[in-house]
């Protein structure tokens, strides 16, 4: 991350510590001096949007803790008790519950920039890699976190999500038991997620650094996808991108609040305001609205085995994704059938999670099999492929040719003509 200062420390105290522990030269070259393509546009304020919603979880999550109790018999309670008893409590939990689906939200938007623009491309392989691995723990935290208020909701998803491991061959009903710590979801199984859902963010936060620092050795990618050539190119973190991403914070901060204060249980299941009960299954079982897709993916396929993988593999797919992109060319503006497919793709996502939330019966399950279908096709099939059959937009020589241009996006095409004159 360092390696980008020229940071002299001044004070004798300033020498002293750089000599032992030199951390002011490392936050300067990561965060102040560090050369950052000037093109950026919004869609790269998500990653330190997310910074921000991961801080804001923990630190809501702390707090939460302080009230809560993680037995089934005094669970439920206990929320009820945050909610109405304590100071601020109901702004607590609101925060935090709301505070999961904008993480997602923003994360979403995070991934679907870097398929856009190449991220994931070569040299920033390990980026987009770590990026998953961080997209999984979130997905397992949030997953633990929604069974905690011990609601029907939050004890039948953990049932029918634990059931799933059972269809592991000869060891699915070991691994079941094991998970469960017996033989329903009861108090242990509470009580070992209530104590993974505290560590699992603090892992999140250690796979962040690891992703920052290895972004930071290959630098960002940009709108261009082209690599900076020299320093006319970049700028200095600081100002230019602590302010941009900041007013970012703050407008994201805004819709945070509007689902806090007007809204907030909009993205909620009402029947996770009744207490937990073995005896009543609820007519839907439907998991928090991020889960969606891959609920609906898992849903399509007919063999309960064939669904967990389809659903892991799903997520397996973009472990490998660099490497099944085959086009020479980074950044989807300058590939024109890429776009396209993009787009459907995109659409395809949202279809899967519409899906996910109706009943799995008659045309809903005919057409979770064609998305999920597609899903994979989009990955396994169409963007190998594309890599052949596509003739790439003409690509600006550098960042500053296109900036200088009519701006960033454009394709070089439109960038010649005034370099022409
Ligand atoms: C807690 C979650 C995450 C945090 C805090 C985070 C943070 C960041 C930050 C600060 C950046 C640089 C600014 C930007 O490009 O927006 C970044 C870049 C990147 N992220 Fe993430 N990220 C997270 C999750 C993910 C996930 C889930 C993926 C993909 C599956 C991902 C893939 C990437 C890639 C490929 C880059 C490099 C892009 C570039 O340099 O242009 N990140 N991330």
């Amino acid at each position: 991350m360092a390696g980008h200062s020229n940071y002299v420390p001044q004070s004798a105290a300033a020498k002293w510590l750089e000599s032992r522990l030199p951390v002011i030269s490392l936050v300067r070259g990561s965060f102040v001096d560090f050369p950052t393509p000037k093109n950026l546009n919004y869609w790269w304020t998500f990653g330190g949007i997310l910074f921000f919603m991961l801080i804001s979880q923990i630190i809501t999550g702390i707090v939460l803790v302080m009230h809560y109790t993680p037995s089934t018999a005094a669970a439920f309670d206990s929320v009820e008790h945050i909610m109405r008893d304590v100071n601020f409590g109901w702004l607590l939990r609101y925060m935090h519950s709301n505070g999961a689906s904008l993480f997602f939200i923003a994360v979403y938007i995070h991934i679907f920039r870097g398929l856009y623009y190449g991220s994931y491309k070569a040299p920033r392989e390990i980026s987009w890699i770590l990026g998953v691995v961080i997209f999984l723990i979130m997905m397992g935290t949030a997953f633990m976190g929604y069974v905690l208020p011990w609601g029907q909701m939050s004890f039948w998803g953990a049932t029918v999500i634990t059931n799933l491991f059972s269809a592991i061959p000869v060891v699915g009903e070991a691994v079941r038991t094991w998970l469960w710590g017996g033989f329903a979801v009861d108090n242990p199984t509470l009580n070992r997620f209530f104590s993974l859902h505290y560590l699992l963010p603090f892992m999140i936060f250690g796979v962040v650094l690891l992703h920052v620092w290895a972004f930071h050795t290959t630098g960002n990618n940009n709108p261009t996808g082209v690599q900076p050539k020299s320093n006319q190119d970049t700028l200095p973190f600081h100002p230019y991108y602590t302010i941009k991403d900041l007013f970012a914070i703050v407008v994201f901060m805004i819709l945070f609040a509007y689902f806090v204060f007007y809204v907030p249980n909009y993205m909620g299941h009402p029947d996770n305001y009744i207490e937990a009960n073995p005896l009543v299954t609820p007519a839907h079982i439907v998991p928090e609205w991020y889960f969606l897709p891959f609920y609906a993916i898992l849903r399509a396929v007919p063999d309960k085995l064939g669904g967990v993988l389809a659903m892991f593999g799903a997520i397996a797919v973009l472990f490998i994704l660099p490497w099944l992109d085959t086009s020479k060319v980074r950044s989807g503006v300058y590939r024109p059938l890429f776009k396209q497919f993009f787009w459907i793709f995109a659409i395809n996502a949202l279809a899967l999670g519409y899906l996910g939330a109706m009943p799995a019966e008659g045309i809903y399950v005919i057409l979770s099999r064609i998305c999920t279908v597609y899903y994979f096709a989009h990955f396994l099939v169409i963007l190998p492929l594309l890599g052949f059959l596509e003739k790439p937009l003409p690509i600006p020589a550098s960042i500053s040719d296109a900036v200088l241009a009519s701006g960033a996006g454009k394709p070089a095409a439109a960038v010649a003509a005034p370099q022409s004159k």
